[in-house]
C-alpha cells in the first residue's frame, strides 16, 4: 500500500503569487486560479501515473477546476478514485480518450528507478519512450494536447558548469536518461501539440523520495555521509503540478508547443540539500559529512552538474518559480504536521 496524506487532498494551501510578467505582458496569478482567460470551453483532461508523486500533486492542485480531470494509473490507491490505465497499451488509451472525450493528457507515469533501469532496459524503454509515443498518437488523432514530463538526467555526459538550456544536445549517462530522451524524441516526431517539462530531483509528501529518506536518516543515524559532487536543483512536485495546472487552466499552451525546463530556483548539492532538510526539521543531532560519489558504488554514473536554465519557461508563461528552500520548508511542514 502506498503512503499518502489524506488531508493534503483537502488542502488549498498554495499561496497565490501575483506578479508582473516579463516584457510587459500583464499580470498573471500563479497558484490555484479560479478564473480563466476568455471563458474558454471546458476540457476533459486525463492524468496518467496519478498515484505517483507528481500525479498526486496534480490531484490536489486541480481541485476546483472547471475542467474535468480523470486520474489514471496501473494500480489503485487507497482513499482516492483511480481509473485503471496502462499507458503501454495503445488500444486502451485510444478507448479511454474516446469514451471520456479527452482533449489533453498530463503524463505523470514513468519508469523512475534510475539504478534498476540499468538491468531492466527493455521495460524502461517501453514505459519511458514507447508509452509517451502512444499518448502522443492518441492525442494527435483528436487534435489534443500532450503534457509530458522529462528529466535533467537527459544531460550529464558532458562536464557542464553553466545551466543546461532546452536546445542543448542530450548526453545521458544511463538507461533512465537515455530512455527519457527517446520519449521526448518520440513525442516531437509525432507532431502532436505538446509541452515537455524537464524537471529535476523531484520530492513531495507522496511515495519514496530523498526528502523523506533524509528526514528519517537524520533523525535516526548519529553520522551520515552524503555526496557533494553532484549538483542540481530540487523540485517540489507541488510547484511543478501548480505550474502545469495554471498553464492548462489559463489555456496558455496555445502556440507554445515545445520543451521547457522547470525545477525550483537555486542550485545545491545532495549534501547541502541534506543539511537544509536536517535544519528545517530540527533533526540536528546527526553529524552530516560531505563525500565523493565514488564512495557509493552505483550501477550508473549520475550527472555531476544538471542545473536547468528556466529562462524560457519564465518568459513564455510569465510565472515566478519558488526558491528551493522555501518550497522545501512547505513540504517539510506538511510532512511534520500529519
Ligand atoms: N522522481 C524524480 O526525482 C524525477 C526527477 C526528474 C524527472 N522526473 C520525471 O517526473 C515524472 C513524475 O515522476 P514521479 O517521481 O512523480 O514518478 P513516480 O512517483 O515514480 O510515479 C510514476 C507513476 O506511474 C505509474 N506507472 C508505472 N507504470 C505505468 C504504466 N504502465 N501505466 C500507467 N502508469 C504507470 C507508477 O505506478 P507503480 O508505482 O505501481 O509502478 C506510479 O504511480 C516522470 O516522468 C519522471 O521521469 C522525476
Amino acid at each position: 500500500m502506498r503512503h499518502y496524506i489524506k488531508n493534503r487532498y483537502e488542502w488549498g494551501g498554495n499561496p497565490l503569487i501575483s506578479h508582473k510578467t516579463p516584457k510587459g505582458k500583464g499580470s498573471i496569478t500563479v497558484g490555484l486560479p479560479h478564473f480563466r482567460e476568455n471563458n474558454k470551453e471546458d476540457m476533459n483532461i486525463l492524468v496518467t501515473g496519478a498515484n505517483g508523486q507528481l500525479g498526486n500533486e496534480m490531484r490536489i492542485v486541480s481541485k476546483g477546476s472547471k475542467d474535468k480531470y480523470i486520474f489514471t494509473d496501473v494500480t489503485e490507491q487507497d482513499g482516492v478514485e483511480t481509473t485503471i490505465l496502462d499507458i503501454t497499451d495503445l488500444k486502451a488509451i485510444k478507448k479511454m480518450v474516446k469514451d471520456y472525450n479527452v482533449k489533453a493528457i498530463v503524463n505523470c507515469a514513468a519508469y523512475t528507478n534510475v539504478d534498476k533501469a540499468e538491468t531492466d532496459k527493455e521495460f524502461c524503454e517501453l514505459l519511458n519512450a514507447k508509452a509517451p509515443e502512444n499518448l502522443a498518437v492518441a492525442m494527435k488523432e483528436v487534435n489534443g494536447l500532450l503534457v509530458h514530463i522529462s528529466t535533467d538526467y537527459v544531460f550529464g555526459g558532458d562536464a557542464y558548469n553553466t545551466p543546461c538550456k532546452e536546445d542543448q544536445k542530450g548526453t545521458p549517462t544511463g538507461v533512465y536518461g537515455l530512455t527519457k530522451l527517446h520519449g521526448e524524441e518520440n513525442v516531437k516526431k509525432s507532431e502532436v501539440a505538446y509541452l515537455i517539462f524537464r524537471t529535476a530531483w523531484l520530492y513531495s509528501e507522496f511515495g519514496k523520495n530523498f526528502v523523506k529518506t533524509m528526514l528519517n536518516l537524520t533523525s535516526t543515524r548519529p553520522q551520515l555521509k552524503v555526496v557533494f559532487d553532484q549538483v542540481g536543483t530540487p523540485t517540489y512536485a507541488f510547484d511543478l503540478a501548480s505550474a502545469i495546472f495554471t498553464i492548462l487552466e489559463n489555456r496558455k499552451f496555445n502556440g507554445n508547443t515545445g520543451i521547457y525546463h522547470y525545477s525550483n530556483e537555486g542550485v545545491t548539492s545532495w549534501y547541502d540539500f541534506t543539511k537544509v532538510i536536517a535544519e528545517l526539521s530540527g533533526n540536528d543531532t546527526s553529524d552530516i559529512q560531505p563525500c565523493h560519489s565514488v564512495e557509493f558504488p552505483s550501477p550508473v554514473t549520475r550527472p555531476s552538474f544538471s542545473v536547468l536554465d528556466k529562462t524560457k519557461f519564465k518568459e513564455t508563461f510569465g510565472m515566478a518559480v519558488p526558491y528551493w528552500t522555501d518550497s522545501l520548508k512547505r513540504c517539510i511542514n506538511n510532512l511534520m504536521n500529519v
